[in-house]
């Protein structure tokens, strides 16, 4: 059986080769190769600094650059080989290097290690993407106020306990999760505070005897900070539990959307309807349309809490600094990041789509006695302490309930049998536009607030 394969940095030290099972076994190049962009990046920036630091000569940086381009070149026209016995993509593009430029690309290494190397790859990547992700919350955010704007007169049943319970506007509702998703940009935004942070220059752990210049790399690579302790910034993968904490958060929102639009958009509540090229079918029911997309963004929320629980558990027995256990932080993370961005990109095209059956909503909002609190509220504005209007309205419920009657449906004298403080009034007092507009506390449902709340926003979010 052949167990000598190819050739290793740390050859030196070693009499046998790895095995090739060892070598599959250790190989992250399918999951880092991702990294080449990054690893690329980090690698004309850390040689720059060599050469200002005149830790190798110009001219030798200038092959090394000139090797780093052109492989960057190679993997993105589909020629640049890959292959386990190079483990990762450090070890892979330090070898075509040694390969296409000779002597020169050996001393790329210098004053660097691959464990300060991974972790700036990894910051590069993730503060790449909460960018764009923070981009594209804010294009769903926009999405969202547009949609409440458009319908600022539609009324639905509020629901506690999945009851209806009061009315409220749609928009209102709908500026719920413009509130969640404002939080989930923040956390994002605090996150890419501490991912904004270079590492580079920790070498191995206890940092590096060559006069580097790490504030000019930082700079090169338009990092905002550089890591204070050399054994912190390479063993440290806080930034990457944030980001799982801030992207399953986020995805708790989009789960609970996906929710309510798998119920609204069934036949029981009828509230809204799935554009045609957001659904399914079934292969043997051929009435269904189904909200598939709604449940997979549900279904894949669980991956990404198992991709926080992944790294978490990963790092919590972790004797400081690197160990090789790091290496499995990178599928979790790209993942995630995956699943959030198309989650973003799904809902962002969806939300403009979605058809509102105002009128369902409305019906629905006017049955099921959504104006008991009012009634009660009314009978406490005229002098009856809250308990006690409580139990007034309680009854008249009991009441209109056993001749399959709504409260308004009841007629003065039915009213005023259990209180004689109601008068005609109280019909205005229990529809719908008043007991919206009468909400008008601060946060409340009431149109004015509503129409607050998404002017305040668009001015914030520009
Ligand atoms: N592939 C490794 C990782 O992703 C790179 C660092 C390897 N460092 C080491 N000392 N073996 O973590």
């Amino acid at each position: 059986m052949e167990t000598k394969t190819a050739k290793k940095p740390w050859d030196g030290r070693f009499t046998a080769g790895t095995d090739r099972l060892v070598e599959a076994f250790t190989s992250s190049i399918q999951t880092d190769k991702h990294l080449y962009l990054y690893d690329i990046k980090g690698s004309i920036a850390h040689c720059t600094m060599l050469a200002k630091q005149s830790i190798i000569t110009e001219d030798e940086a200038s092959k090394i650059i000139m090797g780093l381009k052109n492989i960057k070149k190679e993997i993105e026209n589909g020629t640049f080989l890959f292959d386990d016995s190079l483990e990762d993509i450090h070890m892979h593009i330090e070898a075509r290097l040694v390969q296409t430029v000779g002597q020169a690309a050996q001393k790329l290494h210098t004053a660097r290690s691959r464990n300060d190397q991974v972790a700036l790859d990894v910051r590069l990547y993730l503060k790449n993407e909460l960018l764009m992700i923070m981009e594209s919350l804010n294009q769903f955010k926009k999405t969202l106020l547009s949609l409440a704007k458009k319908n600022i007169d539609v009324i639905l049943p509020g629901y506690t306990h999945l009851q209806r319970a009061q009315p409220i506007l749609f928009s209102h509702h709908l500026m719920a999760y413009y509130e969640m998703f404002s939080r989930d940009w923040e956390r994002f935004h605090d996150c890419l505070k501490r991912t904004d942070v270079l590492p580079l220059g920790s070498a191995a752990l206890a940092g590096t005897t060559y006069p580097i210049d790490r504030d000019y790399t930082a700079k090169l690579l338009e990092f905002s900070k550089i890591s204070e302790n050399s054994i912190d910034s390479v063993s440290d993968r806080d930034f990457i539990m944030e980001f799982l904490s801030a992207a399953s958060i986020c995805m708790v929102h989009f789960s609970r959307l996906s929710e309510e639009f798998i119920l609204w958009s069934s036949y029981e509540f009828n509230f809204i309807e799935i554009p045609d090229s957001f659904a399914t079918g079934s292969s043997i029911m051929p009435q269904k349309k189904n909200p598939d997309i709604c449940e997979l963004i549900r279904g894949k929320t669980g991956r990404v809490f198992g991709d926080l629980i992944a790294i978490l558990s990963m790092m919590k027995s972790q004797p400081l600094a690197y160990n090789r256990d790091m290496q499995e932080d990178k599928e979790p993370l790209f993942n995630s990041v995956d699943i959030l961005k198309s989650s973003i990109a799904i809902y962002t095209k969806l939300l403009p789509e979605i058809k509102i059956n105002t009128k369902t909503m409305e019906q629905a909002a006017s049955k099921g006695f959504l104006n008991a609190t009012d009634l009660a509220d009314y009978l406490a504005g005229k002098g009856l302490p809250f308990r006690k209007a409580h139990a007034c309205a309680g009854n008249a419920v009991n009441y209109a309930l056993a001749r399959n009657k709504e409260l308004h449906e009841l007629s003065l004298d039915e009213l005023r049998d259990f209180s004689t403080l109601i008068k005609e009034d109280i019909y205005e007092a229990l529809t719908l536009k008043q007991m919206i507009n009468r909400r008008n506390s601060h946060g409340g449902t009431a149109t004015k607030n509503v129409k607050a709340a998404i002017k305040k926003a668009e001015k914030m979010i520009k």
